[in-house]
């Protein structure tokens, strides 16, 4: 929940109900057109109900005849105000209904698109869970009290009307409607005081109970393979219990308050009545008089509600905003330059990295950034293939991320054909780089689809070259519809070996002058993987010949490279031929063998199959390491 009191909590949610209003203006003009409409006509009801008893059902029982003349009028003076209020209420309610739909809609698009713009550094600092709540319940909550606004505008005038109408027909009647009246509207408000936080913690509750259940599904092999189901059961009951208690706290507050507002409005009516009784002995007023106003204090009780549901939602609909306007005023997203390479441009690129130094954001501000990455310079020449290699945790995939920039290094540069990265257009940028990840990411969608991402000049035969050199074409063809068929969630459908391929020809089909691989093969057959690299650096049919940037661990992979970059602790340790650093690097000797040796061993327990994934390196050095 927001901080502060309820006072300026008041005002920061009428803030954000007039920036509704200033950015949906005529929808809002509409639906208050239409709450107006219905609330005058309410009144008028209660003025026509009267004129009905006073001039039609009195008359008839004192003569004991019905005047068959008025007694149409009356009928249709009443059946055309039902046909107004119900066009007022169908205003009101589209109205009000496209606006709040209309704004969470524009919101929900403003804060993704943001998301999109902002820097890798920003989203590694906030979760995932964080995200999808800003882009979802948060700007659902703050547009939540738009959809009783307009009935609570219209209701305000309505009550406005009232009085004034009271005090036309009898000022002693109008006394009655001026203690009546505004306390309900104070009952509405201390209802709705009492209910924001209970409905806040309801909502975190909510929350809550609904990330403990994402986590615990999509963790299910974890929790099941270390028997964790219990203990995540109990997890969860006890949130799902809190959620109850503040649940049934909402509903005890609500069987306080709804009976006092049904109630009130009630003893207005027997006020009237007495009042009215009084001064009508007195002629004062007459009986049609009388009817009036008593039918008016009944049918006022509901709208009237409407306010305070306004005011109940205004808590949540501020600390919604709040959170939704902290993404959107975020700013530090990275700024593209100007230069452009000539598309027409295929010759390979050359990367060169100039004294680069680079250091994660601490998780806290206040906390010192370690450096990662500190004085690294190497240069990958055009057409030739560069393979990073180092211990976990040296600064490989960093490295990678700055190649393609992913980040921005703190100091240094990181070029491509000698103009720094920084200095060139996102397209362009895109169009001469890509980077093949660690962990593959696969679309719930088609093979087609996860190749060409809608990229222009990408067709079938420009996907099918690509799934070639990924070596992916054998088992995408045996698929049962082919590049039609779809992968699954996060591509569960595959094995962790297709997955990377898939992943693979994704970055080929764009036709890169430069590749950067981070470990992408790692989960493929050490023979494909070697047969893999070895198409690209010859690329037949269909692909350009590009520069390689690749992290390796596999012996036959490495020998294929043209230089070897050993990496320790984010620094450049030596370079050379693969066969120059085992004969002078003892470090880089001892990962090679170690690593070599743990495949070897996997391999005597059981030949590689195409589809099982194989343990990445990653998971290999790990065991290196023990
Ligand atoms: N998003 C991040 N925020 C903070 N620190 C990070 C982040 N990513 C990596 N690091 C740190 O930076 C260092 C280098 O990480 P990096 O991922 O580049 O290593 P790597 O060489 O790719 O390792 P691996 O072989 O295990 O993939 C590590 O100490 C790691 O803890
Ligand atoms: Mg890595």
């Amino acid at each position: 929940m927001a901080s502060g009191t309820s006072r300026d909590v008041l005002g920061r949610g009428l803030r954000v109900l007039g920036r509704a209003i200033r950015e949906q203006p005529r929808i809002f003009t509409v639906a208050v057109t239409g709450s107006v409409l219905f609330g005058l006509l309410v009144i008028a009801s209660a003025y026509v109900v009267g004129g009905v008893v006073g001039e039609v059902v009195v008359p008839a029982v004192e003569r004991g005849e019905v005047g068959g003349g008025v007694l149409a009028l009356a009928a249709a003076a009443l059946f055309g105000i039902s046909v107004l209020r119900v066009v007022g209420i169908f205003g009101r309610r589209l109205g009000a209904g496209y606006m709040q739909y209309r704004l969470q809609a524009a919101y929900r698009r403003r804060v993704t698109r943001r998301y999109l713009d902002l820097p890798l550094a920003w989203h590694h600092r906030n979760s995932t869970g964080t995200l999808l709540s800003n882009a979802n319940s948060d700007v659902e909550a703050a547009w939540y009290p738009i959809a009783p606004l307009p009935f609570a505008v219209g209701t305000l005038v309505m009550l406005v009307g009232a009085v004034a109408s009271l005090f036309v027909t009898d000022w002693a009647l109008a006394l009655v409607g001026l203690a009546v009246f505004p306390a309900l509207f104070a009952l509405n408000v201390v209802y709705s005081r009492r209910m924001a936080p209970r409905q806040a913690r309801a909502q975190r509750l909510r929350a809550e109970v609904s990330g403990i259940a994402h986590e615990s599904f999509d963790g299910a092999l974890v929790v099941k393979t270390m028997g964790r189901e219990a203990q995540e059961t109990a997890r969860f009951a006890a949130r799902a219990g809190d959620l109850r208690d503040a649940l049934i706290s909402v509903g005890r507050l609500r069987g306080v308050f709804d009976p006092m507002l049904e109630t009130l409005p009630s003893l207005g009516t027997l006020a009237v009545l007495v009042v009215g009784a009084i001064r009508l002995r007195q002629g004062a007023i007459t009986v049609t008089e009388l009817v009036s106003v008593a039918f008016l204090f009944t049918v006022l009780a509901f709208p009237v509600r409407a306010i305070g549901w306004v005011l109940a939602e205004l808590p949540r609909s501020v600390a919604g905003w709040d959170r939704v306007r902290r993404v959107l005023d975020t700013t530090g997203e990275m700024p593209y330059g100007e230069v452009a390479f000539d598309p027409a441009t295929r010759t390979p690129a050359t990367l060169g990295f100039d004294d680069v130094h680079f250091g994660y954001e601490p998780a806290e501000a206040h906390l010192p950034g370690a450096e990662v990455l500190g004085a690294v310079t190497f240069t990958v020449p055009a057409g030739k293939t560069v393979a990073l290699v180092g211990p976990t945790g040296a600064g490989k995939s960093t490295i990678a991320s700055l190649a393609v920039r992913l980040v921005d290094p703190d100091s240094g540069r990181v070029t491509l054909d000698g103009v720094d990265v920084r200095e060139l257009t996102a397209a362009s940028l895109a169009a001469t780089v890509a980077l093949v990840a660690q962990v593959p990411f696969v679309f719930d969608d088609t093979v087609r689809a996860n190749i060409t991402l809608d990229r222009d000049g990408i067709g079938d035969d420009e996907v099918w070259a690509a799934l070639r050199l990924a070596e992916a074409d054998g088992f995408v063809a045996a698929l049962p519809d082919g590049l039609d068929t779809m992968v699954g969630e996060r591509g569960t459908s595959l094995s962790g070996g297709q997955r990377q391929r898939l992943t693979l020809a994704r970055a080929l089909a764009g036709r890169p002058r430069l590749l950067v691989l981070d470990d992408a093969t790692s989960a493929v057959d050490p023979r494909v993987e070697a047969a893999i690299l070895a198409g690209l650096r010859t690329p037949g049919d269909g692909g350009a010949p590009a520069s390689i940037l690749v992290v390796a661990y596999r012996r036959a992979t490495i020998a294929l490279a043209d230089e070897v970059i050993y990496v320790e602790q984010g620094r450049v340790v030596a370079r050379g031929t693969h066969t120059e650093l085992l004969a002078t690097v003892p470090g880089y000797v001892d990962l090679v063998t170690a690593y070599e040796q743990a495949e070897q061993e996997r391999e005597q327990k059981h030949t590689y199959e195409e589809v099982a994934p194989v343990p990445s390196g990653l998971e290999m050095e790990m065991e290196v390491d023990r």
